[in-house]
Parts: structure tokens; sequence; C-alpha cells
């Protein structure tokens, strides 16, 4: 097995990650949109877990032609290799529910409308549909799961804008008080990492697929109050402070969201089980060990010390000082 990634600056990658995998797994640095370096790693493969993205929408308003290059124009480079060298591939996408924009009704399933509210959520889209296009014609055999707020051990947390659910867990973990934007009764259905993991393989596993998209959500809605108070009680924080949404993610907030997930449940026998509670709990645990290789001292507000290095085509790094 193959692990490819080209440590997009501004990403996740993080080789701490795969160390456990050592041994187990060949290691390519390259980029999944240049077709020439990821052919060894292609070739007559049957099933590629295409994770390979930029998650956050925030980033995505300030750098709209980098997600899009991250995003689809990779992704439709990557599909055209893939079908060259391993035509038919079951290829597991990991796609977002930030493409259903402002939910019209909860929980929300596979046939809610489409209407995405940020450029992350747009070119996502596209590559979803790539996926889709390219199954449609027989050229490869591609599932599309549309992933709600994932969280859990081996997150980025040194770089910024990677969601709430990261604020909040490097916040409990220097004990600092969370913010929460709005009233806080806006809804959330967060997936521990474990349980979408699960899913993958299990779309990855099944022989004969019934859909190519399916919803993946967590086990419960929680309202971001109640998100809040149980990384404070596990973080030993005082109690939240309440704020008005900043402009720039009031602009892409789509309000409340909790997923259907009951056809992943129906046709491939997947359903969340971590709580949030107990989730939480795990991953501060894992953190509390490893902390140095996530988050290096006098870092733990990225926010505060951000720096966007503008380097070729349009990407940035995330400078400490
Ligand atoms: N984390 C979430 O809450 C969430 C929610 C919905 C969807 N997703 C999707 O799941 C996938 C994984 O997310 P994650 O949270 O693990 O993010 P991550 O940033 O930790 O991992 C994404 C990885 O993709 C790599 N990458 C990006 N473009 C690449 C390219 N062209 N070639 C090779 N490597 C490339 C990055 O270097 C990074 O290591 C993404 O596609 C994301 O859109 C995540």
């Amino acid at each position: 097995m193959t692990v490819v990634d080209s440590c997009v600056q501004g990403c996740g990658a993080n080789l701490f990650n795969l160390a456990p995998a050592s041994g187990k797994v060949e290691i390519l640095k390259a980029d999944i949109g240049e077709p020439d370096c990821i052919a060894p790693a292609l070739a007559g493969v049957p099933i590629i877990f295409n994770l390979a993205g930029e998650i956050s929408h925030i980033h995505s308003m300030l750098y709209p032609e980098r997600d899009l290059e991250i995003n689809t124009l990779s992704q439709m480079r990557f599909l055209e290799a893939c079908i060259r060298l391993s035509p038919g591939a079951r290829v597991v996408y990991a796609g977002t529910r930030q493409v259903y924009g402002a939910p019209q009704y909860l929980p929300v399933d596979e046939l809610h409308p489409v209407n995405p509210v940020d450029f992350n959520g747009v070119h996502k889209y596209a590559a979803t549909m790539y996926h889709l296009m390219f199954s449609r014609s027989g050229d490869l055999d591609a599932v599309v799961l549309r992933l709600t707020n994932v969280y859990g051990p081996r997150m980025a947390l040194d770089v910024p804008c990677q969601g709430f659910l990261s604020n909040y867990i490097r916040k409990s973990l220097a004990a600092a008080r969370l913010q929460v934007f709005g009233d806080g009764s806006q809804l959330r259905d967060p997936a521990y990492v474990d349980d979408v993991v699960e899913a993958m393989l299990a779309a990855g596993a099944a022989q004969r697929l019934q859909s190519r998209e399916y919803n993946v959500g967590g086990p419960e809605a929680l309202s971001l109050s109640q998100i809040a108070a149980i990384c404070t009680d596990a973080g030993g924080m005082e109690p939240p402070e309440y704020r008005e949404f900043p402009p720039d993610r009031k602009q892409i907030d789509i309000g409340s969201y909790y997923t259907d997930s009951s056809r992943i449940g129906r046709e491939l026998g997947w359903t969340p089980k971590v709580r949030f509670e107990e989730g939480i709990r795990m991953t501060l645990n894992y953190y509390r060990e490893c902390l140095p290789h996530y988050l290096p001292p006098g870092l733990t507000e990225p926010e505060c010390k951000l720096r966007h290095i503008l380097t070729q085509k349009g990407s940035y790094r995330l400078s400490p000082t």
C-alpha cells in the first residue's frame, strides 16, 4: 500500500501520523495532479482512497485559485490518471457536507439540494461530479462520502482556519477560554475519525455499490453550546465566551446542520459509534501524549500569529513568528 501526499503548505500533512504504519506502507511525496510522479503508485491498484484536499473554508475564500487547484484541477488530472493506469478502480472520495450549503431541512439526506456557500464547497462539488461522471461512463467505480465535521487524534492543530473543532481542541489543551459565535444554538454532528475511517473502508470493500453518494455524519446532533461545554469540562476551562460571528465567518456560515446517515447504514451497514464526549476525551488524551508533534511550543494561538506567505501557485506557509 502506498500513501501519496505532496505535503501542501497550509494543509494537514504530518509524517508523524504515519509512524505507526512504518514498514507497512510506502510513502510517496508527490502531487496527485502530476500523473508521471504518481504512476508507480497507481498502476493496477483496485482500491484508491482519495482524501487529498484542502479543508479550510476560510482559506478557500482568501485564496480561491489555490483551492481550485488543490480541490478541482488536481482531482481532474488525478482521475484521468486513474482511468489510464487502473481502469475501473474503486475510488472512495472524501467529499464534504459543505456542498449542501445552508440546510433547507434537517437532518440533511442525499436528496437535499446542493447550494454551496463558499469556494471550498463549489470546488469539492466539482470534484464530486468528476467522480460521478467517470463512474457513469464506466471508466471508474467511484463512491463519494459527504463528510460532516470530522475530529480526533492527528489533526493539524498548528494550521489555523481548520474549523471550530480544531480550534476548540487546541484551546482545550491549553485550558484557554473557548469562544462561541452566535447564541450557541446552532447544531452540528461531529464525527470521530475512527468512525469515518470505518465508513471509508466499508465503501472501499462493498462488492457492488447500490449508490455512489453517501452522507456520513456523527452519532448525535449537538448545539455549539453543548459542544463547547463538553470541551470545557474535558479541558478544565472557565465557561465559554459568546460573541457575534466575525464577518468572514458569517459570510460562509450555514446555520444548523446534521446528517441523515441512514442510506449508508442501510446499504453498507455503517453507523457512527463514538459519541462526542468520549471522542473528545480520547482526542485530548492522544494530544497530551504527543503534543510537540502537532503544536510547537508558543504556537497555541496560530490565528494570532498567522502570517500567510504567498509562494508560487498562490499557496502559502504558516510562520510561527
Ligand atoms: N476534516 C474534516 O472535517 C473534513 C470534512 C469534510 C471533508 N473532508 C475531506 O477529507 C479529506 C481529508 O481531510 P483532512 O481533514 O484529513 O485534511 P488534511 O489537510 O489533514 O489532509 C489532506 C491532505 O491532502 C494533501 N494534499 C492536498 N492536495 C494534494 C495533492 N494535489 N496531491 C497530494 N496530496 C495533496 C495535503 O498535503 C494533506 O496532507 C479532504 O479531502 C477534505 O476535504 C474533511
